[in-house]
């Protein structure tokens, strides 16, 4: 072995692994931490509410995720919400979907690494550096090259980002390495999963490759359909009775399901907002923008009822597995029905445009 592939698989050496919500159980100290202030009592409310919108039969659960989470460990946590039928639709960066869960998906990948490092011998190595954590850029491109396949392996027409990742998942069930994935466990269980940029990830580094050499021969190309997106999402609004909205970090995806509201509203339908929401972010409001924005402040737009709603400051791989495992623990699932979202989305006309 060549010296910079010896230090290539030293620095890649030692996995991040996915927390699990069955290896703890949080209720004692959710309870406890309901008892005192500050962001405690504010992650004890966030859990109470996840819980309530979980238990109440004619409301959706929408899962926003915006950040690194499926790098940091957070993996498992998201494919156990879904097992557990305790999300039924889901938003997120493309990021966590494809350069992250697809990725591993695939056989490849996170590695514990270290902010203090030399990040020019990084780029030397092709090692990508997300915070304390390393990815094989080699890995990357791999997966970059399957979305272009898939995208090749599809009619050329418009696609909403949901059509797009169910085919991702159908690839996984067919030829992928670990099963333990969320765009495969969202494909088998009928959840749709959004990604309004889904550009802005590896994905849309396989979609770019598709239409030019595609567009280079005069083949006709795939694309993508924002407002498609928009649309579906606002059916899933119009299919049920309430909402609630369980979002980590901001971004897109917290605007996006929020807006959904508003987009009912615009087709004459009435709604009601979002009976709860509950964010996890690191950003507060002074900057006036969306991510730190109170969901307070959302009500004043008429997205999200001021009744069941409670921001958690405080980072996601802390907060994220106490408030899901409190209300796993609590069994708040039971009895929960699959929503099949994505079933009623491939049969909608409108859907389909
Ligand atoms: N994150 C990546 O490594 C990565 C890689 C490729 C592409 N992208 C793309 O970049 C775009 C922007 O991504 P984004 O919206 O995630 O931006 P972002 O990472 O800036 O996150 C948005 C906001 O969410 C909150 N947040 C993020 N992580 C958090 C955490 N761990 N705990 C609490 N709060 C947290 C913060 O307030 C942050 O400002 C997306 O289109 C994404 O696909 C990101």
């Amino acid at each position: 072995m060549k010296k910079k592939d010896l230090l290539k698989a030293d620095l890649l050496k030692t996995k991040v692994e996915h927390v699990s919500l069955d290896t703890f159980n949080p209720v004692p100290l959710i309870e406890a931490m309901d008892k005192m202030a500050f962001q405690a009592r504010n992650t004890a409310r966030a859990a109470q509410i996840y819980e309530m919108m979980l238990k109440e039969k004619d409301c959706a659960v929408i899962l926003c995720l915006a950040g690194s989470l499926v790098s940091a460990g957070l993996k498992k946590v998201i494919v156990q919400l879904l097992e557990n039928d305790m999300v039924d639709a889901i938003v997120s960066t493309g990021a966590n979907i494809v350069d992250q869960d697809f990725f591993e998906g695939l056989g490849f990948r996170h590695w514990q690494g270290t902010p203090f490092v030399d990040d020019n011998v990084l780029r030397e190595l092709h090692i990508d550096r997300i915070y304390d954590t390393f990815i094989d850029e080699d890995e990357l491109r791999a997966c970059d090259d399957t979305c272009k396949k898939i995208a090749d392996s599809l009619d050329p027409r418009p696609y909403s980002s949901r059509e797009f990742i169910r085919e991702m998942g159908s690839w996984l069930a067919r030829k992928g390495k670990n099963k333990e994935s969320i765009v495969l466990r969202a494909f088998e269980k009928d959840v749709p999963i959004f990604c309004p940029a889904f550009s802005d990830c590896s994905a849309g580094f396989g979609l770019v490759e598709h239409q030019y050499r595609n567009g280079l021969v005069g083949k006709p190309t795939m694309s993508l359909d924002s407002a498609k997106d928009f649309l579906e999402l606002t059916r899933i609004k119009m299919d049920v009775k309430e909402t609630g909205l369980f979002m980590i970090g901001g971004g897109v995806p917290k605007n996006f399901a929020q807006d959904i509201v508003v987009a009912a509203d615009i087709l004459g339908v009435d709604v009601g907002m979002h009976k709860y929401a509950v964010q996890i972010t690191v950003a507060d409001e002074r900057d006036g923008a969306l991510s730190g924005s109170t969901l307070k402040e959302a009500s004043s737009w008429g997205k999200v009822s001021t009744t069941f709603e409670q921001m958690v400051y405080g980072e996601a791989t802390v907060f994220f597995p106490l408030i899901a495992g409190y209300a796993y623990h609590k069994k708040a699932q039971k009895g929960r029905k699959p929503r099949r979202f994505a079933q009623m989305l491939e049969l909608s006309p409108a859907a389909r445009g």
